[in-house]
């Protein structure tokens, strides 16, 4: 599809949300409005990843937060490296602060993440057998679980278990903990996470699964298949999280994201959406034309996981365009900034705030 017809489409959804919503296209798609706009999400199941140094040093940040959110996730903090700077050590400084936080603003704070094959420190590379392997996992989840045990309420435990472009069903995303364990980690995290905190609520959490294309539908077919086969065998599972990382210039694939939740949801299975932002690199440049085409392409995405399961929450990776990842490896060629969240660097209301609050509101 070219690019001229995925912005087409995106204007279509534009168009078809302004419909849908039933409110007047132009207050939900309108631009940034003031800072004191009242908050659209306020109440609302929808959330943020916070970064440790706005979250310190920045005023207006904590306020957003704590004005928009019901939750919020640690963009870092709970990773293996922030953790575990060496075999011994278990540093929580970054994760304490985030509860201490949540707690004091009535959120709840979401754990990202316990298995992954990315943040992990340099000396995990030196684990050399399988009993030494499960032994670390184990102990690392008790320690970090059992720390937040009853506080933290729905953990990642399993983070980008697919490898970027599978070739079959059942491959795997290499990782230290694939080579020592095989796929028998994930059972062996899952039950440990179940055990450890039983109330806790236990995710699978992907990304790139949204898009129209080959490669898209094999990393469905093939999270579905390691999904089926762990439910199969009655390993605890909750939750399936969609992360959301949606690309402004590709097509969402309606048919088969829909399908895709709908068999979550029959495998008693809840929905999230996790770290959502619309990556607009390669989105025309005016803000206020950009803003509409980032808040319809989340339209699509989000219409499209509802078609199939209700979404149980939405968290988006960050509030502000003011502290994004998305620079990092979509910086924009013609120089202006990315616009990729609900609030703009001003922490004003933008459209994408607006749909978010629609869908949520407009639970089905
Ligand atoms: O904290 C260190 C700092 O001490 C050091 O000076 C600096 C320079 O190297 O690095 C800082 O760590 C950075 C960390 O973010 C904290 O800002 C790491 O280099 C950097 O790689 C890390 O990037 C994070 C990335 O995950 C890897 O953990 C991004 O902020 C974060 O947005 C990204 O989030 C991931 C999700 O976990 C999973 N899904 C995709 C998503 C986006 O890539």
């Amino acid at each position: 599809m070219s690019r001229r017809d995925t912005i087409l489409s995106s204007l279509k959804a534009a168009a078809a949300f302004g419909v849908a919503a039933t409110s007047p296209l132009g207050t939900l798609l309108a631009g940034p409005a003031a800072a004191d706009e009242a908050s659209p999400l306020a109440g609302l199941r929808y959330g943020a990843a916070v970064r440790d140094v706005p979250l310190a040093v920045e005023p207006e940040f904590r306020a957003a937060i704590a004005r928009h959110c019901r939750q919020i996730v640690g963009e870092g903090g709970l990773k293996w490296y922030d953790i575990r700077p060496t075999r011994e050590q278990f540093v929580f400084d970054a994760p304490d602060k985030h509860m201490a936080f949540a707690t004091a603003n009535g959120m709840t704070l979401r754990g990202h993440t316990l298995v992954w094959y990315g943040a992990m420190p340099d000396w995990t590379k030196a684990i050399a057998s399988a009993s030494d392997a499960e032994r670390l996992l184990v102990g690392h989840i008790e320690t970090v679980m059992g720390r937040y045990r009853g506080r933290i309420k729905s953990w990642d435990v399993i983070n980008e278990a697919i490898p970027d472009d599978p070739t079959s069903r059942s491959d795997i995303r290499p990782s230290i903990w694939q080579q020592r364990l095989g796929e028998a980690h994930f059972a062996l995290a899952l039950r440990t996470a179940a055990r450890v905190d039983p109330e806790a609520q236990l995710v699978i959490n992907e990304y790139d699964i949204e898009f129209v294309g080959d490669r898209y539908r094999r990393r469905r077919e093939a999270l579905l298949r390691l999904i089926r086969d762990l439910k199969l065998r009655n390993v605890p599972l909750h939750g399936v999280g969609l992360q959301g990382h949606l690309r402004g210039d590709l097509a969402i694939d309606r048919e088969g994201v829909a399908a895709f939740t709908a068999e979550c949801r029959a495998m008693g299975l809840a929905v999230l959406v996790t770290e959502l932002d619309v990556i607009d690199d390669k989105l025309p440049g005016p803000p206020e034309v950009r803003d509409i085409l980032v808040a319809a392409k989340a339209y699509e995405f989000l219409d499209a996981v509802r078609a199939g399961s209700p979404i149980d929450s939405i968290l988006t990776w960050g509030i502000t365009d003011r502290h994004t990842w998305v620079p990092t490896y979509f910086k924009r060629t013609d120089g202006l900034p990315n616009r990729p969240l609900p609030f703009d660097a001003a922490y004003r209301v933008k459209p994408l705030a607006r749909v978010i609050a629609h869908v949520l509101r407009d639970r089905r």
